[in-house]
């Protein structure tokens, strides 16, 4: 493992931190070591492809995780979400080297939680794509309305 590389991601880690605006987060744990990583993730239109602008995270005591978390969020940056989901714990810290066998699962978390994250935002995403979004659609009440139909068993009370 490179730890100047390490050192570095640690001493001044990137996009680290709770993104508001994030369009979807994806959180995954290990229940080994009990540490945990929570991704978020923004997307933008580039050259008429959706591509992530940007990336941020949270990572709870393990400096490995930090670390990969941090150049992880960087590396994605400018891919589109099928591009990021290829992406291997071993491509997301390969700039740190090969991880110790110790160390092999805090980059694993990293991808759990950065596929966890892509997949979160594909299941919000089956509404039509972005441009479309701004029309007026079946609200969330509107849908619960309709499977409380079907159900019989919803019901919604509106508090004014
Ligand atoms: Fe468990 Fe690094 S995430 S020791």
């Amino acid at each position: 493992m490179n730890e100047d590389t390490l050192q570095a991601a640690l001493s001044n880690p990137q996009n680290l931190g709770e993104m508001p605006d994030a369009d979807a987060v994806g959180t995954v744990g290990s229940p080994d070591c009990g540490d945990m990583v929570r991704m978020w993730l923004k997307y933008k239109e580039e050259d008429g492809r959706k591509v992530i602008d940007k990336a941020s995270f949270q990572s709870f005591g393990c400096q490995t995780a930090i670390a990969v978390a941090s150049l992880a969020t960087e590396l994605i940056r400018g891919k589109t979400k099928e591009e990021a989901l290829q992406m291997s714990a071993e491509e997301l810290s390969a700039p740190l080297g090969p991880l110790p066998p110790m160390k092999i699962h805090c980059g694993q978390m990293v991808e759990g939680a950065l596929k966890a994250a892509l997949e979160a935002e594909q299941a919000s995403s089956a509404t039509p794509p972005m441009a479309a979004s701004t029309q007026t659609g079946p609200t969330l009440v509107d849908s619960l309305t309709a499977a409380g139909k079907t159900a019989g068993k919803i019901k919604i009370v509106l508090q004014s």
